[in-house]
C-alpha cells in the first residue's frame, strides 16, 4: 500500500498525498473536509456548485463555496454549461479556491436534463469551449472530472483527455463508469 501513496503537484499546487476526498453533493460539506484534512487527506473537494446559481447570486450557492484556511489545499468544483457563466464563477472562486474543478460526469437527471454534468461529454466542442474559458478566467489550476463516457457506445475521455490538454487543464480525474451505468456494476476503465 504504501508505494501507492506519494506526493504530487497539481499545477503548482503541491499535495502531500493522493489520496482525495472526492466531491459528493449533500456529504463534502465544510466540516467534512475539514475532519478529511485532519485524518490526512492530500485534497479535498467541496461538493458541486452552480455556476447559474452563483451568476443570480444565489445565498443557498454562496454558503456552499466558503472555505475555511483549515482544508487548504481545497478545490471547489463547479457545474453548468455554459463556458462564459463557467468562466465568470472560476474568476470569482479562484480567489479562494486553491483549484478549481469542472464537473462532467454527474448522472442526475435534472442536472443531465439541463445539459450539466456527464452530458457534457456528449458535446465535445462545448468541452473546448468550456475548459478554454475557464482555464482563460481562472488564476489557480483548473481539473475537470468525468465518467469514461455517456454509454458504452459513447466512451470518450481519452478524447475528452486530449482537449483537456490542449487547453491547459491541469489533472483529469475519470469515475470509471458510463453516466448510463449511474452507480451501478463496478467502477472500471
Ligand atoms: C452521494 C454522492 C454524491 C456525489 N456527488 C458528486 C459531486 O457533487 N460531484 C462529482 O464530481 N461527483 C460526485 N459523486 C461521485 C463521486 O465523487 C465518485 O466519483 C463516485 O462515487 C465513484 O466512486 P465510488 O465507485 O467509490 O463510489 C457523488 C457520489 C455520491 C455517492
Amino acid at each position: 500500500m504504501e508505494n501507492y501513496i506519494h506526493s504530487l503537484k497539481i499545477g503548482n499546487v503541491e499535495l502531500n498525498n493522493n489520496i482525495f476526498l472526492a466531491p459528493m453533493a449533500g456529504i463534502s460539506d465544510m466540516p467534512f473536509r475539514i475532519l478529511c484534512k485532519e485524518k490526512g487527506a492530500g485534497l479535498v473537494y467541496t461538493e458541486m456548485v452552480s455556476s447559474k446559481g452563483m451568476h443570480y447570486d444565489d445565498t443557498k450557492t454562496k454558503k456552499l463555496t466558503e472555505i475555511s484556511e483549515k482544508e487548504r489545499p481545497v478545490a471547489v468544483q463547479i457545474f453548468g454549461n455554459d463556458p462564459e457563466i463557467l468562466g465568470e464563477a472560476a474568476k470569482a472562486l479562484s480567489k479562494e479556491a486553491d483549484i478549481i474543478d469542472i464537473n462532467m460526469g454527474c448522472p442526475a437527471p435534472k442536472v443531465v436534463k439541463n445539459n450539466e454534468g456527464s452530458k457534457l461529454l456528449l458535446d465535445l466542442d462545448l468541452i473546448d469551449r468550456i475548459t478554454k474559458e475557464v482555464v482563460k478566467n481562472s488564476s489557480v489550476p483548473v481539473t475537470i472530472k468525468i465518467r469514461k463516457g455517456w454509454d458504452d457506445d459513447h466512451i470518450v475521455a481519452v478524447e475528452v483527455a486530449k482537449i483537456a490538454e490542449k487547453n491547459g487543464v491541469s489533472a483529469i480525474t475519470v469515475h470509471g463508469r458510463t453516466r448510463q451505468e449511474f452507480f451501478s456494476r463496478k467502477s472500471r476503465l
